[in-house]
């Protein structure tokens, strides 16, 4: 019952693209203490984009301290802190040596495009066509898998320990993981299968590493410590954390954010999507338990893995490299704003785009276009433009990509989506949703708490601790006042806006500079 519930607790640590967080929930799925900090992002070149990777190991510790503080101060006990979930963003890429537990390389983050080169010879390579009906992505300069070979092809200490045997691999949850449990001491070195499925590595329909990707790749297994593919939801996968003031408590859950969003906002039958709305978006549509391999350039992913009797249940995915990254980029470098919340004000400081579409390519564009060679690029200023029609538009980029992906999904699933759940930063942003709606022509569902990634660890770290059993016992949580945004323009106004859009899209392509 709701008393007993009030006094369990489960911690969730999220590390974002931009920012890392750490959240206290109670068993009611109430946010109880949280801390968050942004942390670096070093753009290097051009299409280059990292982040150091003990940063983020430091930024993780530092938010757990802080919201561990602010909950003792409230009166609480950890003891009373039952599990800690995890969940990351995903396809990011760390090496370090087996033998030191050291960082090899900055962490290749998952927007970086230097890998357009390679991606294209790799498509030119045998066996390239295969690759998609066995671990569901599009070659591009996305996954994982481009990112390491990059790194062995062009930096000599990742090379060498690859040569050594003492190379080791993992996404963002691996590396915490290796971290938070004590590194080399205990030498955990495993990840979920949702993050799993993001590398390029794994066969969907195994959930295991697959020899014909590798070999694809040319990665000899016995020369690179791949991390073990474990459910999201374990009791003992994960270890527990060897230091800080929550040490000894469990780690018990582990997914990918877009994953987590999905548990978060309880997408658990099939039909069931969300799209979140952080530094990218991200649409996931649950497609149950068997994959469905995209025609129509989605992703096919691994949703959520419960583990125990329960089975893997998949998504198809709309990745959209830029939606938050968008509105950072006007605030920090063209200064059009102070603060991200203030892009809202911005927006609706004139009455529609006056003319401006952007296509804010800046990592290419993803779903479901993939065209890696694309750059952001602004059509349709006149002498009228101002900064309002920018930041409209900027908005809009991802409310159009969005429709693009529900168009996309239709065909794949042949079911038409009723309402688009959502949550992140940008859903902050009413005009934004509002304009979603309008575009996609179908009710808008936002609920108030909005920290769905940091809810949806939570409940998988939760599950494999015993404090809830089944998913209907999570129904009641973050269900009261959501807020629905119906569409208030007519189908073809909507049309008209997103077929200038298609056009836009068009002419961004091949961009060589
Ligand atoms: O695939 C990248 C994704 O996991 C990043 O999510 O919320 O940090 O944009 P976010």
């Amino acid at each position: 019952d709701e008393n007993k519930l009030k006094k369990f607790f489960i911690g969730s640590i999220d590390q974002g693209t931009t920012s890392t967080r750490f959240i206290i929930f109670d068993g009611t799925g109430d946010p109880i203490a949280q801390h968050q900090i942004e942390f670096n992002q070093m753009y290097p070149q051009s299409g280059w984009h990292e982040h150091d990777p003990k940063e983020i190991v430091t930024s993780v510790e530092q938010c757990i301290e802080k919201a561990t503080e602010l909950f003792i101060d409230q009166g609480h006990d950890i003891s009373d802190i039952k599990a800690v979930g995890i969940t990351n963003q995903r396809e990011t890429t760390v090496v370090w040596d087996t033998n030191t537990g050291e960082p090899l390389h900055n962490a290749i983050a998952w927007p970086d495009t230097r890998t357009k080169g390679l991606v294209r010879e790799l498509k030119s390579r045998d066996g390239a066509d295969a690759l998609h009906d066995i671990c569901g992505l599009p070659l591009s300069t996305y996954p994982s898998s481009v990112k390491l070979i990059w790194l062995l092809k062009n930096v000599d200490a990742v090379r060498d320990a690859y040569d050594e045997g003492r190379l080791s691999f993992g996404t963002v949850d691996t590396w915490l993981l290796f971290k938070l449990n004590g590194g080399k001491e205990r030498d955990i070195h495993v990840t979920d299968a949702t993050n799993a499925s993001r590398t390029m590595f794994m066969n969907l329909y195994t959930v295991q590493y697959d020899d014909k990707l590798l070999d694809f790749f040319q990665l000899d297994r016995s020369k690179i410590n791949l991390p073990k593919i474990v459910p999201s939801s374990s009791p003992d996968a994960f270890g527990s954390l060897t230091t800080g003031s929550l040490k000894g408590i469990r780690i018990a859950g582990c997914l990918g954010d877009q994953s987590a969003a999905l548990v978060g906002q309880q997408g658990f039958s099939p039909g069931s999507a969300k799209n979140t709305y952080g530094t990218g978006c991200f649409l996931l549509y649950n497609v149950g338990e068997k994959p469905v391999i995209s025609n129509h350039g989605l992703l096919a992913t691994v949703a959520y893995d419960f583990g125990g009797k329960r089975k893997p249940v998949y998504a198809l995915e709309g990745s959209i490299a830029v939606a938050g990254s968008g509105v950072k980029f006007l605030m920090n470098n063209l200064g059009f704003i102070t603060h991200s919340h203030k892009i809202s004000d911005l927006a609706a400081s004139v009455d529609d785009n006056g003319g401006c579409v952007f296509v804010t390519a800046f990592s290419g564009l993803f779903a479901p276009y993939w065209i890696d060679d694309a750059k952001g690029t602004i059509f349709g200023i006149t002498q009228h433009t101002e900064r309002g029609h920018i930041a409209r538009a900027t908005l809009e980029a991802t409310c159009f990509q969005t429709k693009a992906i529900l168009d996309a999904m239709e065909l794949d699933s042949g079911h038409k989506l009723a309402e688009l759940a959502v949550d992140g930063g940008m859903s902050n942003s009413n005009l934004c949703m509002q304009t979603q709606a309008n575009i996609i022509g179908i009710p808008v569902d936002r609920p108030a708490m909005r920290e769905t990634t940091s809810l949806g660890a939570a409940i998988a770290a939760g599950f494999a601790v015993g404090i809830w059993k089944e998913f209907d016992e999570l129904k009641e949580i973050n269900q009261k006042d959501r807020m629905i945004f119906e569409p208030n323009i007519s189908k073809e106004e909507g049309a008209k806006m997103f077929k200038k859009w298609g056009r836009a899209v068009e002419m961004c392509r091949g961009w060589l500079a």
